[in-house]
C-alpha cells in the first residue's frame, strides 16, 4: 500500500467514537496508535494526585512541563488502549476516573499544558506511520497530515453510545445526566481560546449518526486507499 498516507489526523467530539475506529485502523495498517486525550486526561489526574487547584492554570502549566508521561502499547489484555505511565506509575486506568473527566475540559483549556503537551504530539507524529486521535490534530499538531479525518455525531447519539457502553459493564447510568455532561464538554472544547475543538479545513467530515462502528472502519480504510 504504498500510497496509503504515513500520518492520519483523526479528530473530534468526546464519544465520537475515534478511539475505538483510530485503534482499529492502525492494527490494520500496522501503524502506532496514539490517543493524544490520555495525555490531558494524565496531567488532571496527576494535578488531582498533587492537590493542585485546578483553576490554578500557572500551576497546572508547570505541573505539565515537569511531568513525563509515556504512553506505551498496551501491556495487558484489560480493555486498554494503551498504557498511560507517569514516573513509571501505570495510571491508565485512573485517567478514565469521574473526576478526571469532570476537570480535564479545564485542563486542556490551558496554553501552557496544550503548548507542552503538543510538542511532544508533534514529535512522535512526525516520525509516520501514526493514526493520530484527539481534538486538534489536523489543525495544530500535525497540519501537515496526509489524511485528515473529522469523526463528528449528535450529542444525542455520542451521549446514547456512552450509556450503552456503561450498562454493558453492569452499571447504573443515567442518560440525561450523560448527555448533559457531553453537551458541556463539547463547549468548553470548541470554545476554548486555544486549539478549539474544529475540522480543519482540508479534513473529510464524516457523521456517523448513522454509521456502525464497522462502516466508519470500511470507510477510513476506503479514504487510505
Ligand atoms: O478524547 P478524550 O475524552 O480522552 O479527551 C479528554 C480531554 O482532552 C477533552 O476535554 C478534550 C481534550 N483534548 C484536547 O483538547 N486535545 C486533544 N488533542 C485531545 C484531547
Amino acid at each position: 500500500m504504498t500510497n496509503t498516507p504515513k500520518t492520519i489526523a483523526l479528530d473530534g467530539p468526546a464519544a465520537s467514537g475515534k478511539s475505538t475506529v483510530g485503534s482499529r485502523v492502525a492494527d490494520a495498517l500496522n501503524y502506532l496508535f496514539f490517543d493524544t486525550g490520555v495525555m490531558y486526561r494524565a496531567v488532571t489526574w496527576t494535578a488531582l494526585q498533587h492537590g493542585l487547584d485546578l483553576l490554578d492554570e500557572a500551576a497546572v502549566a508547570k505541573l505539565t512541563e515537569e511531568t513525563p508521561i509515556d504512553v506505551r502499547p498496551a501491556s495487558q489484555d484489560d480493555g486498554r488502549a494503551c498504557d498511560v505511565l507517569v514516573e513509571n506509575e501505570d495510571i491508565t486506568w485512573q485517567t478514565r476516573r469521574p473526576e478526571v473527566d469532570a476537570n480535564v475540559s479545564t485542563v486542556a483549556a490551558y496554553a501552557g499544558v496544550r503548548a507542552a503537551l503538543s510538542q511532544q504530539q508533534r514529535r512522535i507524529g512526525l516520525r509516520g506511520s501514526v493514526v493520530m486521535v484527539g481534538r486538534d490534530i489536523g489543525t495544530v499538531v500535525l497540519p501537515e497530515a496526509e489524511l485528515k479525518i473529522y469523526l463528528d455525531a449528535s450529542a444525542e447519539e455520542r451521549a446514547r453510545r456512552r450509556y450503552d457502553e456503561i450498562i454493558a459493564r453492569g452499571e447504573l447510568a443515567d442518560y440525561a445526566e450523560i448527555l448533559e455532561k457531553v453537551i458541556q464538554r463539547d463547549h468548553i472544547d470548541s470554545t476554548r481560546d486555544v486549539a478549539p475543538l474544529r475540522p480543519a479545513e482540508d479534513a473529510i467530515i464524516l457523521d456517523s449518526d448513522h454509521l456502525d462502528a464497522n462502516q466508519v472502519f470500511e470507510k477510513i480504510m476506503a479514504l487510505c486507499k
